[in-house]
């Protein structure tokens, strides 16, 4: 037998039993995490540093993540448990643009998105998240008041970003804004931490659903 005949057999995928959303189009967010708490979302939180931090400055909160990172999506999932923030939040390995569609309308109070879209190339301009798929969802989902807060090192993505939710009815900059210096929710994510060390500018976007 050739060596170019022998195929390696393929290893199994450590990360295949990542945590998904239960079938079916609508989702009941008290069948996920505690019903009782307002409820935020982070979308793409990677190694889920915010939300570790987020659930404990606010023990009166629930949190959802959605991540595209299967890895990351079950390591943060298993680490919230191991903390023991299990019954207040989860992370699934899914694409918040599609997630999002299945939560009921009105239903959340706030949404974060901390330092998304690494991509550069036009070829991936449709991989971009925050955009034309997702904004009208955040829309729908947010209660009133309800906010969304986008922040990024990229002074080029902020202007991208201001220009896109300017264009999306149902969403208006916070008093003094959008942009804000600050970041108010007492809880930093892990490239939001990373930026600070480096001494990296860090753009903050803050939008309120009137
Ligand atoms: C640059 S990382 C930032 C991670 C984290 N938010 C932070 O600030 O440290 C962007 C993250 O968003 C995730 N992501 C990108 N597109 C996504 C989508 N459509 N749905 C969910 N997660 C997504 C990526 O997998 C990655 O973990």
């Amino acid at each position: 037998m050739s060596a170019a005949s022998i195929t390696k057999p393929k290893k199994p995928n450590p990360y295949a039993h990542a945590p998904r959303l239960p079938e079916g189009d609508a989702l009941d967010p008290a069948q996920l995490v505690r019903g009782e708490f307002p409820l935020e979302i982070e979308v793409g939180p990677g190694r889920g540093g915010f939300l570790y931090e987020r659930l404990a400055a606010v023990p009166e909160l629930s949190m959802l993540g959605f991540e595209i990172r299967r890895k990351y999506a079950t390591l943060v999932d298993d680490k919230l448990k191991a903390l023991g923030f299990g019954a207040r939040a989860r992370v699934f390995y899914e694409d918040a643009r599609l997630a999002l569609r299945r939560l009921p309308e009105a239903s959340v109070a706030r949404v974060f998105v901390h330092f998304p879209d690494p991509w550069w190339k036009k070829r991936h301009e449709k991989r971009l998240v925050v955009g034309d798929a997702l904004l009208p969802e955040v829309v729908r989902i947010l209660r009133p008041f309800g906010e969304l807060f986008v922040q990024t090192d990229v002074e080029e993505r902020a202007e991208q970003y201001e220009a896109i939710v300017a264009e999306t009815p149902g969403l208006v900059p916070v008093a003094g804004g959008p942009r804000i210096s600050e970041n108010p929710f007492m809880a930093r994510s892990p490239r939001e931490h990373r930026a600070i060390e480096d001494g990296l500018p860090i753009h903050r976007l803050l939008y309120r659903k009137p």
